[in-house]
């Protein structure tokens, strides 16, 4: 067994259950007030992070493009807004996060064709996509089933753009993160009265931040999965980091 097995044969020992029980209805839960309450637990600096990972996102007219774990369509949204010519895609085991992302991609005048399922087996064949996009949800995944589920779907060359809150490399920074988080999820669920479902889980928000990778960590288990060109760009300390990846 690899360090990245063994790492992930702990993740999903530890987060099986809520992952398979939990996380759908903690969606389900929020999906109306999910980028506001986003916006606010940043404290506004999610906007600005977007705007980078976007900036940092190379498309063309005509490319077929999938966001995984879309949810609200908020990456979809603005590839299109960057690119109207793309062909984009969405997947995402919510349907509450899913009516909302149509909604309000349809609101603005774009067509994203989106698929309730499970992403740890994408309903596309090989080689399908020129770009795959996955941000703010990989904690919650198995992560080698789902980014070899993301390599075979991409057309070879093609490249995975990965943004997510990371385990910061820095012990006294992932301390000071983890009281952050704890304060915030607990002020936000308050505030939009959040359901039981939702409130049970933030211990385990906080717990599968420790349990996750570095930004160096990620870009060595991309390499390890035989994606080339890895580069990760870690942010705020580490919490964040933008990685990019091709296809071979
Ligand atoms: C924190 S949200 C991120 C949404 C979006 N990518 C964004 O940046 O706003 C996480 C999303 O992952 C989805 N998700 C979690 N586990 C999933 C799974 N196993 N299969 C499909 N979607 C999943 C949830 O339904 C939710 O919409």
């Amino acid at each position: 067994m690899t360090s990245f097995e063994k790492k992930e044969h702990a993740r999903q020992e530890a987060f099986e259950t809520i992952w398979e029980t939990q996380i759908d209805a903690v969606f389900t839960d929020v999906a109306a007030v999910y980028d506001k309450a986003n916006d606010f637990a940043s404290l506004g600096m999610l906007k600005g992070l977007r705007r980078r990972f976007i900036a940092s996102i190379d498309v063309e007219p005509g490319q077929r493009v999938l966001d995984v774990c879309a949810g609200t369509n908020v990456i979809g949204i603005e590839l299109l807004k960057k690119q109207p010519g793309l062909d984009v895609y969405a997947v995402d085991r919510s349907d509450a996060m899913q009516r909302v992302g149509k909604d309000r991609a349809s609101q603005q005048g774009f067509e994203i064709k989106g698929h309730i399922c499970d992403v740890h087996r994408l309903p596309f064949p090989d080689n399908h996509f020129d770009v795959v996009t996955l941000q703010y949800a990989t904690r919650h995944l198995r992560v080698i089933d789902v980014f070899s589920e993301i390599n075979r779907v991409l057309k070879p060359g093609g490249n995975f753009y990965h943004c997510d809150m990371l385990r910061p490399a820095n012990k006294f920074i992932e301390e000071a993160y983890c009281l952050y988080l704890k304060g915030c999820l607990k002020t936000i669920s308050w505030a939009i009265r959040s359901g039981p479902d939702a409130m049970a889980c933030h211990g385990y928000f906080v717990d599968a931040i420790r349990l996750f990778y570095s930004t160096d960590e990620l870009s060595r288990l991309l390499s390890e999965l035989g994606f080339s060109h890895v580069t990760g760009r870690p942010m705020l300390g580490g919490t964040v980091a933008f990685h990019k990846a091709c296809k071979a």
